[in-house]
């Protein structure tokens, strides 16, 4: 056990929230488009590593309940917190192990996802091996691995700020606030580190004490990365955040290639189109060495898909099938059912169509579709979970696991919204308590997000 790490975890709680990237209903398309026959969430077994207080895993629990979760954490404290949110919000088939990753042996089959976020690049050097040998000992053959880390490239630039934070500190500042805001002070506005500094302001001590200033903090590049894990037995099979490390027009006769090829040699590829970045973290989907790749090829992947806008808008002029995934918005629906929805079209376009979106960010693909009804319904109410985490003034889980924080008064009509009072009695209730809240359309944001499905 590593004691400044240890420490730090069991005295100061960190800052909870889910984590999008992480979701298998978006990891599943990576390992689809890679060529993985994966298992589906609904039905699976799901680790989380790291897994905090619970933000992250109980969500996905209450999505799929006939699937199984296991969270682990060093922290003690996080782990208590986590089995109460899991016990108030009714999920059971939920279980918490409060354990270092090196004593874990969990019994019962494999994994079929894993997840590790937040976590390769905050610990020491025999941890990260053990992460990626637990991760090859323990998935199941088309079972996929998402881990995060720091990326070298977008750290680079930051560590020199750190230096001179340390040193202000040492000379007698208190705090790391107080550092940063004397540092910014003396900072000429066209420094590169004047925007690191209003960065790092913006994170917060609760944040900095964990990120910037945590005991470890120790970015890779994404080729140690995706060798460290190869060496270890794991395979990448992209990146969690699908758009992420694409050029930014991928030409059609590239995509037209991409789609055409059965089992892409996706760590070639990865590395091939890593371009420099200002981003400061990656999240890659990893496999076995020796996982059962599928024989199809992408464009056929594609109709297996459920899709929802991302930046498209409502424009005549749009092309299909962006027409009418628009007019699905925000609901996500199937390919196949979207196609249906089109006459006359010749599917190895639409899929060509599709990949692009998916490659640009304005067509988000899911595993499964999402249908809600995006109104406010006339008695608000959120469920168990969500009351939970507003009582606990923590950020609520939307319906793609997006978290979202809000001011503390916002907290007070959250609450309020356990079913007894109407919209118009939730309308007077936060006039009272929330008087700058404009509450129309922030309870139809609310509803736009899903927080009432
Ligand atoms: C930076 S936090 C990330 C928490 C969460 N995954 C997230 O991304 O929001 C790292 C977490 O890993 C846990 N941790 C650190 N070393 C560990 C170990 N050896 N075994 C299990 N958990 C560990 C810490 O207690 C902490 O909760």
């Amino acid at each position: 056990m590593s004691d400044p790490i240890h420490k730090l975890y069991e005295t100061r709680a960190y800052p909870a929230m889910s984590h999008p990237l992480t979701d298998p209903a978006v990891t599943s398309v990576v390992a689809l488009l890679g060529g993985l026959a994966a298992p589906h969430p609904a039905t699976a077994r799901i680790l989380e590593i790291g897994c905090g207080s619970g933000l992250n895993l109980i969500p996905l629990a209450l999505r799929w309940p006939h699937s199984r979760f296991v969270g682990i954490d060093l922290s003690g404290p996080a782990i208590a917190t986590a089995r109460k949110i899991a016990k108030a919000s009714g999920a059971s088939h939920i279980e918490f192990h409060a354990v270092d990753l090196r004593d874990f042996a969990p019994s019962g089959p494999p994994f079929d996802f894993i997840i590790a976020h937040g976590f390769l690049s905050w610990v020491p050097d025999e941890v990260k091996a053990a992460l990626f040998a637990f991760c090859r000992r323990h998935l199941a053959d088309a079972g996929t691995a998402t881990i995060s880390f720091n990326l070298e490239d977008g750290w680079r630039p930051r560590f020199p700020v750190i230096e001179k934070i340390r040193a202000i500190q040492l000379a007698g500042a208190e705090d790391v606030m107080s550092a940063l805001t004397l540092l910014r002070s003396v900072t000429a506005p066209d420094s590169p580190d004047f925007p690191i500094i209003d960065d790092m302001l913006a994170k917060g001590a609760e944040i900095l004490a964990f990120d910037d200033f945590g005991p470890i903090n120790d970015p890779w590049p994404l080729d140690r990365f995706v060798q460290s894990a190869a060496a270890a037995g794991l395979l990448p099979l992209g990146d969690s955040h699908l758009c992420n490390p694409l050029p930014v027009h991928l030409n059609d006769s590239t995509l037209s290639d991409l789609l055409s090829r059965k089992t892409p040699d996706s760590a070639a590829w990865l590395l091939s189109v890593n371009a420099p970045s200002a981003s400061t973290f990656r999240s890659v989907v990893l496999c076995r060495n020796d996982a059962p790749f599928c024989d199809r090829p992408a464009s056929e992947r594609v109709f297996q898909l459920a899709v929802r806008a991302g930046g498209l808008s409502l424009d005549s002029g749009q092309k299909q099938p962006f027409q009418s995934i628009v007019s699905f918005a925000p609901c996500c629906l199937p390919m196949e059912a979207m196609m249906a929805t089109i006459p006359d079209c010749e599917r190895s376009e639409m899929a060509l169509r599709v990949y692009q979106g998916i490659c640009d960010g304005s067509v988000l693909p899911r595993i499964e579709a999402v249908q809600f009804d995006p109104e406010p319904p006339e008695r608000p109410m959120l469920n168990a979970f969500r009351w939970e985490c507003a009582r606990r003034g923590l950020p609520l889980v939307d319906i793609w696991h997006q978290p979202c924080s809000f001011p503390a008064g916002h907290y007070d009509v959250l609450r309020a919204m356990d079913g007894t009072r109407d919209q118009a009695g939730l309308a007077q209730f936060s006039k009272q308590r929330c008087p700058e809240l404009d509450f129309a359309p922030w309870l139809r944001h609310l509803a736009h997000r899903g927080m009432f499905a």
